[in-house]
């Protein structure tokens, strides 16, 4: 029937299109199927019903031709290709797929096309000419792709364009003039490109322009006038390029605009005064530019600004009083310029103000007693002025205060004690390099939620008051260049300090300065460690069933792989004798082209050698192997607890050329295997950069790769990825943990261990351990009376890399209290009065509000995920989604 349907196709693709179509409604159908044949997408299938009732398809019901095919979301990978049959299509969505290879040029043909979405994929190559065909377009998106080239000019004849986005993708020459050309044309984004050259002076002239995002390309030239001509911009987003010239006054035109981030340029001149005009405004964001002149009070007539961030310009003057009536104001950020004058006390009357950052400028008066007036402040920052006078006592009032920074300044006199009233205050208190004299306030010992504390380089004196002590989240401290004298007391935070932290005060002694204070301290010390080991050893026994099974199990494997290891070493002194090779009794490769490269005896030399061990997994040791021909695999070695697998031989292999089609860039396959003895290697492309767990806790070897939020985020993303396909494929991991996700060379994560998921699946009887629970710490509280794994379960050790992601520690760390692993640690802090700050690791936290505002996102997803209750947690699927959409806010 489908093949018959084919032909009529066939046939009557030379006739003309009035006679086919009788043919039209079967058609559809013969493509549907053969698209299931390459999909398999859920929900569709011939079984009577039709199928323009499938999930994600739209007909036109008077005829029954397919007008809209949404595959969205649906992991998705294979040949587009057989979609270009569906001509009557007005919308496709293919978006957020797995997709990759050419965008099919057969799309060209789809003439009846208005919406094109095929964004968050992995097309490749150039943006194909033939959509030029597409004269019905009014949205193409095919942003967040691998596409390469320039904008191929074809796409001129899309003259209904509204929406055209090519963002995330790797296009290079320069935006071509006929986008100024499209007459209907709304949003235009291509932003995370290659583009170079000046943005066209015609874009703006005809059409609607409401979005122009085109942040983070090589852009030259002008910001164009004609961007604003009809007035009807609302977004404008041109950061980190190289744009230069003045802002042109036609801004002022654009009554609606709301937004405007031209940060990271090399704008000049004055901000025009017409800007005043642009009364939507919300948020205006030029910092990193060479802006200079005096900030315009015309600002003071957007009463809806929000943001002003103006910093690292050149600005002079003051700031203008007149902003004072922005009560919508959260953030004013005017650091790194050559502001002076008095801290305006006008400015003060903001009253939403959040965070005012002057810092780095040349402002001279003294801090106005009224400074904490503004209730809501939660970031004062002043430092690097040539600020006068005391601090005044009422800084006390600024109780929402998180971080407090008047470095570098000239203030005189004491510390107030009122510090210690900003209870909430954490990321850091700053009053370094001043003229402070007098003591340190005992009162700042109730600080108990700070990170870092600098007191250097001014004049004080006195001891370190013992109450110091409760600061209880200390992890920088300053006290150096003082009077102090004196016993450092003894306080983990202090001792833990580089010896920097308390130098240059004659006075003071004790660790970790050499100098000693005379009477011991020794014996205490050691009573400390003692209880600590004592602690850990009683964490590990109170913190439940579920990780006493587990260590027993770890334990259990490693008393094997010891003896394993100790035999191995008593029969291995031919280690160097290749004679002495065992003889290999199946072994394969089943990836076509590496076959030439691999030699399987070197693979097996080379897991003969302990200094090719990488790692050891609780099912497997990890062995680097270089082939003769130059090619760097990884290979895992079972551990031989697992004859059964060996017995099961056939069945495994079967298995593993099953898994090595299983394709996900988020999983890592198998490319072979070779089985001698009883032992049983699977090898695996080299991932060069090691596993999660060694970049997120063993980063102090290499500082350098310490990974900053973003890329966090993507790691997390891209293992939730991975294990949703999994389930997609109703594969259950058996041991999810950051010691088991690979990050390749672009720091992709990859999850490994999969096979031992299908090798070892309990349910399939291959097993000879039941009690598989995966690695220490990520084990889910039901496993201990389920004894099974289950896809919730895989969600909840999800969740302990996602927290281990957020706050850089270990799953189970001697730090936390008795029974307390990470997990339960993160779900108390509300009851231990923390907040999620005190939980997040602070170096990322604290760098910008976007990243605190998505660790908060991110946060809220690993406590979902590692709820107590199974059912409770949401599906992997699911959890991807909630992190993508962490990532586009
Ligand atoms: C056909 O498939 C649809 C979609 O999955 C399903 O709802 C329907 O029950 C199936 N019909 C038959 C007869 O199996
Ligand atoms: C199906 O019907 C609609 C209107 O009812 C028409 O616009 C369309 O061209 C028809 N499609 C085909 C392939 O005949
Ligand atoms: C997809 O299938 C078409 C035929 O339907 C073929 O011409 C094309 O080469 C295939 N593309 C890929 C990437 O396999
Ligand atoms: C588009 O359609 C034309 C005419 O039907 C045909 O010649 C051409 O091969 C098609 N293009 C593609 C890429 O399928
Ligand atoms: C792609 O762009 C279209 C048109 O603006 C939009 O509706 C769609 O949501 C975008 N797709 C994604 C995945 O963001
Ligand atoms: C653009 O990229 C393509 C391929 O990615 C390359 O061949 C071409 O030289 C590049 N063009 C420019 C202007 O850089
Ligand atoms: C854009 O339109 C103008 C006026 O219609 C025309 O002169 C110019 O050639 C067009 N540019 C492109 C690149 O199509
Ligand atoms: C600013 O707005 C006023 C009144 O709406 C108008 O007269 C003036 O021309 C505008 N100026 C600019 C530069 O947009
Ligand atoms: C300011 O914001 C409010 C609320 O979003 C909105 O209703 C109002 O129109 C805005 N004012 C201007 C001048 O855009």
């Amino acid at each position: 029937m489908a093949t018959f349907c084919l032909l009529t196709l066939l046939i009557a693709g030379v006739l003309s299109s009035l006679e086919l179509v009788g043919c039209a409604q079967l058609s559809d159908e013969a493509t549907l199927l053969a698209i299931n044949e390459e999909f398999g997408i859920p929900g569709w299938g011939f079984n009577g019903s039709d199928f323009c009732s499938w999930p994600g398809i739209g007909c036109d019901l008077s005829n029954s031709t397919v007008e809209k095919l949404d595959l969205s979301r649906r992991f998705l990978g294979g040949n587009v290709t057989l979609i270009s049959d569906l001509r009557a299509l007005k919308r496709l969505d293919l978006s957020s797929n797995n997709f990759h290879g050419l965008i099919p040029p057969g799309f060209g043909n789809l003439s009846e096309l208005e919406y094109l979405d095929l964004s968050m994929n992995k097309f490749g190559g150039p943006i194909p000419k033939e959509l030029g065909g597409l004269r019905n377009l009014r949205a193409l998106n095919l942003s967040n792709n691998l596409l390469t080239g320039e904008m191929p000019d074809e796409l001129e004849s899309l003259v209904k364009l509204q929406d055209l986005q090519v963002s995330s993708n790797h296009l290079n020459g320069s935006i071509p003039s006929w986008v100024g050309n499209l007459s209907s044309l709304k949003i235009f984004s291509a932003y995370e490109n290659g583009l170079g050259g000046k943005i066209p002076d015609n874009l703006g002239v005809v059409g609607e322009l409401q979005l122009l995002n085109l942040h983070s390309n090589q852009l030259e030239g002008p910001i164009p006038k004609s961007i604003f001509a009809r007035g009807k911009l609302e977004v404008l987003i041109l950061t980190q390029n190289q744009l230069n010239g003045a802002i042109p006054e036609e801004i002022g035109y654009c009554k609606s605009l709301s937004n405007v981030r031209i940060g990271n340029n090399n704008l000049i001149g004055n901000i025009p005064w017409t800007i005043g005009n642009a009364s939507s405004l919300t948020y205006f964001e030029a910092d990193n530019n060479n802006l200079s002149g005096k900030i315009v009070s015309d600002f003071a007539q957007c009463k809806n600004l929000t943001l002003l961030n103006l910093a690292s310009n050149g600005f002079t003057g003051s700031v203008p009083a007149e902003l004072g009536i922005l009560g919508n104001l959260q953030e004013l950020i005017l650091y790194g310029n050559n502001l002076y004058g008095d801290i305006s006390l006008s400015i003060l009357a903001c009253k939403n103000l959040n965070k005012l950052d002057l810092s780095n400028n040349r402002f001279n008066g003294s801090i106005p007693m009224e400074i904490c007036n503004v209730s809501r402040l939660q970031y004062l920052l002043l430092g690097q002025n040539s600020l006068k006078g005391e601090i005044p006592h009422e800084i006390g009032n600024c109780v929402k205060l998180l971080q407090l920074h008047i470095g570098s300044n000239y203030l005189t006199g004491s510390i107030p004690p009122e510090i210690g009233h900003l209870k909430n205050l954490q990321i850091s208190l700053n009053l370094s390099f001043n003229h402070l004299h007098g003591p340190l306030p005992p009162e700042l010992g109730k600080l108990d939620k700070l990170v870092s504390l600098d007191v250097s380089n001014n004049q004080l004196s006195g001891a370190i008051p013992p109450d110091f002590r409760g600061m209880l989240s200390l992890i920088e401290v300053n006290f150096s260049n003082n009077l102090l004298t004196g016993p450092v007391p003894n306080f983990g935070p202090f001792q833990k300090s580089s010896n920097s932290s308390f130098l240059g005060n004659k006075g003071l002694c004790g660790e970790p300065l050499t100098l000693s204070c005379g009477s011991s301290s020794g014996p205490d010390r050691e009573g400390y460690h003692h209880r600590v080991s004592y602690r850990v050893i009683l964490a590990v026994i109170g913190s439940g069933l579920a990780v006493f099974v587990s260590v027993t199990v770890v334990v259990l494997l490693f008393m094997m792989r010891e003896r394993q290891e100790k035999v191995a070493k008593a029969a291995g002194v031919p280690e160097s004798e290749t004679s002495d090779l065992p003889t290999i009794v199946a072994g394969n490769v089943f990836v076509d082209n590496l076959k030439q490269a691999i030699d399987l005896d070197a693979v097996v030399k080379a897991t003969m050698k302990d200094a090719n061990k990488l790692s050891c997994g609780t099912f497997s040791t990890v062995y680097k192997a270089i082939m003769p021909s130059g090619l760097i695999l990884l290979v895992k070695r079972l551990k031989s607890v697992d004859r059964s697998i060996i017995h099961h031989q056939n069945k495994m292999i079967r298995e593993l050329e099953r898994l090595s089609r299983l394709c996900h860039d988020n999983l890592m396959q198998p490319i072979g295997f070779v089985i001698y003895e009883d032992v049983a290697l699977l090898l695996h492309h080299y991932l060069p950069n090691g596993t999660l767990g060694q970049l997120l806790h063993e980063h102090t070897k290499k500082p350098e790769y310490e990974p900053d939020w973003p890329q966090r985020l993507s790691i997390a993303i891209g293992v939730a990825e991975g294990l949703a396909f999994l389930h997609h494929v109703a594969v259950i991991h058996l041991d999810i943990s950051s010691g088991n996700v690979f990050l390749d060379a672009n720091f992709n994560a990859v999850v490994g261990e999969v096979e031992i998921s299908k090798l070892l699946d309990p349910s399939r009887g291959t097993a000879s351990i039941s009690a598989v629970a995966g690695s220490f710490g990520y084990i889910p509280p039901e496993y201990a009376y389920t004894m099974q794994v289950t896809a919730p379960g895989n969600v909840y050790s999800f969740g302990v890399i996602l927290l281990e992601i957020l706050t850089t520690r270990m799953p189970v760390d001697e730090v936390f209290d008795e029974g307390v692993d990470l997990v339960k640690w993160v779900h108390s802090a509300p009851a231990r009065g923390e907040t999620p700050e005190q939980i997040l690791d602070a170096r990322l936290s604290t760098v910008s509000f976007t990243w605190r505002k998505e660790m908060l996102a991110a946060l809220k997803i690993a406590l979902l995920c590692t709820d107590g209750i199974p059912a409770k947690r949401p599906k992997m699927k699911k959890v991807v989604e909630m992190l993508q959409e962490v990532k586009q806010n």
